[in-house]
């Protein structure tokens, strides 16, 4: 069975539900905080393994007690957690405020996810990859040496650059560039208002990798690269809580390509999983099996 290797982040999340964000200088009170598993790496790991995905995961946690949980947690999704290693005294940390509707802010102490490092990639951790995925809550440099082990296998390169930064040292090293709306306007230096104007940053970003998918959340998503252009709606669903919504999305496409699914009916899967995982609150508790996926895809 192909293998998706995911390097990133392992966060702890502690979230709030709150009527309105605070405002500089203010204090809000809010609901009871919940705990739950998170970490944009972990989220997207689940949700591929969740689909039936055979998912290994570097990644470095705390040796205090949330290190030890997520790692667990990890375990208990089927993953492989060998190059899950504990390094540093405290894990990575999320602190989530959730608006009514389901919007959120996230807030990150790294922690031990500074610690991966590229020296720690080596290259038998990518045996048998056919996906490398990473995202950039873990150093840039270390991105980069995975990406580049991902070419010495001929894996393919995916990465969800999330959170947003500058870029144009490692696009080289991209097949599949994923970002949210506002991640696109940091990149392209402007905030799409417009699908017309994601679509048009997703063809400048296509100009640097082969293949770029702008998600928009309720509004879809837009694609451009050598699998053409265009746009796909969302699944109509009543979002509660979007945390982790666009990990479902991507942990889902990666998940579909590494069983050989078509591009567009990878993102299909992508949508579906983040609609879905739009419905239920928390990181990784919200994030879909396959039977629920295939339920909503029409595909049961
Ligand atoms: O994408 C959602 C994730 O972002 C949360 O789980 C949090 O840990 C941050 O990494």
């Amino acid at each position: 069975m192909a293998v998706l290797v995911v390097v990133g982040s392992l966060n702890v999340d502690l979230a709030v539900e709150v009527e309105r964000f605070p405002r500089p200088g203010e204090t809000l009170l809010a609901s009871d905080y919940t705990l739950h598993l998170g970490g944009k790496g972990g989220n997207q790991a689940v949700a591929a393994a969740r689909l039936g995905g055979k998912v290994r995961m570097i990644a470095r946690v705390g040796e205090d007690h949330f290190g030890w949980q997520l790692r667990q947690g990890l375990l208990h999704e089927g993953i492989d957690v060998d190059e899950v290693r504990a390094v540093g005294p405290v894990s990575g940390v999320a602190w989530i405020q959730i608006a009514p509707g389901g919007e959120n802010t996230v807030t990150v102490a790294p922690g031990a996810n500074r610690s991966l490092r590229p020296e720690d990639l080596s290259p038998e951790l990518f045996d048998g990859a056919r996906a490398v995925l990473a995202q950039l809550e873990i150093p840039l440099g270390t991105v980069e040496q995975a990406l580049r082990r991902a070419r010495e296998v001929g894996a393919l390169r995916i990465l969800n650059a999330a959170p947003a930064t500058s870029l144009d040292r490692i696009l080289d090293e991209v097949d599949l560039l994923v970002v949210n709306e506002h991640e696109a306007g940091i990149l392209a230096g402007r905030e799409p208002q417009t699908s017309e104007e994601a679509l048009a940053i997703a063809s400048s970003l296509a100009r640097k990798v082969p293949q770029a998918v702008v998600t928009l959340g309720a509004q879809g998503l837009v694609f451009a690269g050598r699998e053409g252009e265009g746009m796909m709606a969302a699944f109509p669903v009543e979002a509660i809580d979007t945390t982790a919504s666009g990990d479902a999305f991507v942990g889902a496409l990666a998940e579909a390509l590494v069983e050989g699914r078509p591009f567009r009916e990878a993102l299909r899967w992508g949508a579906a999983a983040g609609a879905l995982a739009a419905t239920r609150r928390g990181a990784q508790p919200s994030l879909p099996r396959r039977e629920a996926l295939l339920d909503l895809l029409g595909q049961l």
